[in-house]
């Protein structure tokens, strides 16, 4: 049996003193290396279900582990998105002050990585999402679909072993979206990575090796491909 890297049992997570119920009792585990798609209608706790397993906001309840440790207790969560995942935001979250290859930077602050093999590494994977020629752009001079392509590459940054990905491909033409998406699918395959990717969109969620479908906090079905 491959090792789990999440398990959540009865996950639920409420908003203004349980006047919102965002999850509902959430019962999963995710392998290592699987790629799963999140899909459902607007509203129905993909994002909120997302920030849990980056420890980005806290459960009301049930339990949820990464690789045997409970996310919620762990001690040093920046540290755990900073060594163990990606993540890309719905909103970006780039940072306004920060020039593109900066903000490609940010998840490299937390290592000891030197600062020229820093800044060209995160040349190369801004080159990578096809953002070269964009490099010392700040956000507020991108669009909507480079800002994105930033918000990936930084994602990608550290190498990590589990990427957590919120429509990643919602802002960009359809081109583009082939594009980023066969280069995550290939980061996943090539490394092994567990891909989470919430999406609207049939097609993409098609090309993951497994469909959880969510509707009004609960997971209503989870299929493989
Ligand atoms: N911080 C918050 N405070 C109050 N309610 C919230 C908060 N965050 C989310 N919600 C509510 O929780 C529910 C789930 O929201 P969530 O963002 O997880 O949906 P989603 O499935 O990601 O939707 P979308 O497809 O539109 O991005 C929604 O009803 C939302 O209004
Ligand atoms: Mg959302």
């Amino acid at each position: 049996m491959k090792p789990h890297v999440f398990a959540a049992v009865g996950l639920k997570k409420e908003f203004d003193d349980g006047r919102v119920q965002a999850l509902r009792g959430v019962d999963f585990s995710i392998a290592q290396g699987e790629f799963v798609a999140i899909t459902g209608p607007s509203g129905c706790g993909k994002t909120t279900l997302l920030q849990m397993l980056g420890a980005l906001d806290f459960p009301s309840s049930g339990t949820l582990h990464y690789r045997g440790n409970s996310i919620p207790d762990l001690p040093e969560p920046a540290a755990y998105r900073a060594r163990e995942i990606g993540i890309i935001f719905q909103a970006f979250n780039l940072l306004p002050t920060f020039t593109a290859l900066e903000n490609v930077q940010i998840p490299m602050f937390e290592t000891d990585m030197r600062a020229a093999e820093r800044k060209e590494r995160a040349g190369l994977l801004l080159k990578s999402v096809g953002l070269a020629e964009r490099r010392d752009h700040f956000p507020a001079k991108l669009s909507g679909g480079e800002r994105q392509r930033v918000a990936i590459a930084r994602s990608l940054a550290n190498s990590p072993s589990v990427l957590l990905a919120d429509e990643p491909t919602g802002n960009l033409d359809s081109e583009n979206a082939h594009l980023i998406l066969d280069l995550i699918i290939r980061l996943q395959r090539e490394q092994n990575m567990t891909l989470v990717l919430v999406t609207h969109d049939s097609g993409i969620a098609q090309r993951a090796s497994r469909v959880v479908h969510m509707k009004d906090g609960r997971i209503v079905s989870d299929l493989a491909t």
